[in-house]
């Protein structure tokens, strides 16, 4: 079918060899809560006063409401991100760089033991296009999905205005480096960026820059300290420096990481402050592999082949340091790549 050639043509990695769905739909407000209801293929997506419901053929998956919109938040915002963002052990998006899986319990190892998995597979763009508008149609006056609980208002009850400021959101993705001229700009009072209540601490200090004549475009520095202090979203990595493929993307984090993250490559994490515990498991079968506990300047390195989910008792600054190769995934998957950065 006309799928094959797609894929033939677009090169884009197709593990399973799956058909892409293209069929959307946005139901009518309910009624009594007041919610649109949303179909991808054959999943089917509502949501009441407490729950988000995830109909599918093989069953319908609930989630609290909070956390589903969490999680959806950073799925957007994110674009599908590296690899799998597991919405929980069951539901979720894998992300193949302009096509991208939706599932549920494909990564779950008695989901699948029992023949109770289902996937599709779907343009970025078009899956992206439905949870726009279901972030959009299920997020309420007040509640701020990238805040931390104490920061914002509460998900529940029928509909009640929206919170598009808010959700519509992109992480930040500098070109070369937060701050330079014509590059995504530094944080201040002023451009609406407060330094946040947990990090009064932080030295506000900018560093002086002497560049030689020529080099004023070239030569640039900030405090990042103080520039994290200010971030008012959190587990929101964002590319503030970019060294060809090398991706610094600090972050701050409070609560609960509201995603399992399961990696398509390695990925490093050094504690810049705080401390946050992260349980990690096997990417595919979501079997608990470990507990890692980071203090300030431990440095972590998770491998590619697993899920980790972060919590941070405290508001916490952490540097999240990517590899962006688009040839990583593939190289992996084939064995040609380790999945570990480090061997002993
Ligand atoms: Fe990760």
């Amino acid at each position: 079918m006309a799928m094959k050639e797609v894929m033939e043509k677009s090169g884009i990695s197709n593990p399973r060899g799956l058909g892409i769905t293209a069929e959307f739909s946005v139901d009518p407000a309910n009624n009594i809560t007041g919610y649109k209801s949303f179909r991808a293929g054959k999943f089917q997506f509502r949501r009441d006063e407490y729950f988000a419901y995830i109909e599918t053929p093989k069953g319908t998956h609930m989630m609290s409401v909070d956390a589903f919109l969490r999680a959806l938040m950073r799925d957007v915002a994110w674009g599908f991100f590296y690899g799998t963002v597991n919405f929980d052990p069951v539901f979720g998006t894998t992300n193949f760089y302009g096509e991208v899986d939706m599932f549920y319990g494909a990564l779950n190892e008695a989901y699948v033991s029992e023949g109770r998995d289902y996937i599709e597979r779907f343009k970025s763009d078009q899956l992206m296009n439905i949870f726009k508008q279901m972030i959009s149609d299920w997020t309420n006056a007040g509640f701020d999905p990238f805040a931390a609980p104490r920061e914002t208002g509460v998900p529940w009850g029928a509909k009640n205005g929206d919170n598009d400021g808010a959700v519509s959101r992109q992480r930040v993705t500098a070109r070369r480096m937060v701050g330079m001229k014509g590059d995504t700009p530094l944080r201040s009072d002023k451009s609406g960026f407060p330094v946040n209540v947990m990090f009064h601490d932080v030295d506000q200090d900018q560093p002086e820059v002497h560049a030689e004549p020529g080099f004023e475009g070239e030569v640039s520095a900030f405090n990042l300290f103080g520039y994290l202090s200010r971030s008012d979203v959190t587990w929101n990595p964002s590319v503030c420096s970019v060294v060809k493929d090398s991706l610094f993307c600090p972050t701050t984090e409070e609560y609960i990481l509201p995603v399992e993250h399961g990696n398509d490559r390695c990925e490093w994490f050094i504690q810049l402050s705080d401390e946050i515990t992260w349980n990690i498991k096997d990417g595919s079968s979501g079997r608990p592999k470990a507990v890692v506990q980071m203090k300030p300047g431990d440095v972590a390195c998770m491998p590619a082949d697993i899920r980790h989910q972060g919590f941070s008792p405290k508001r916490s600054m952490l540097l999240v340091w990517e590899n962006g190769s688009p040839k990583l995934p593939e190289l992996i998957r084939e064995g040609k790549a380790p999945t570990v950065a480090v061997q002993f």
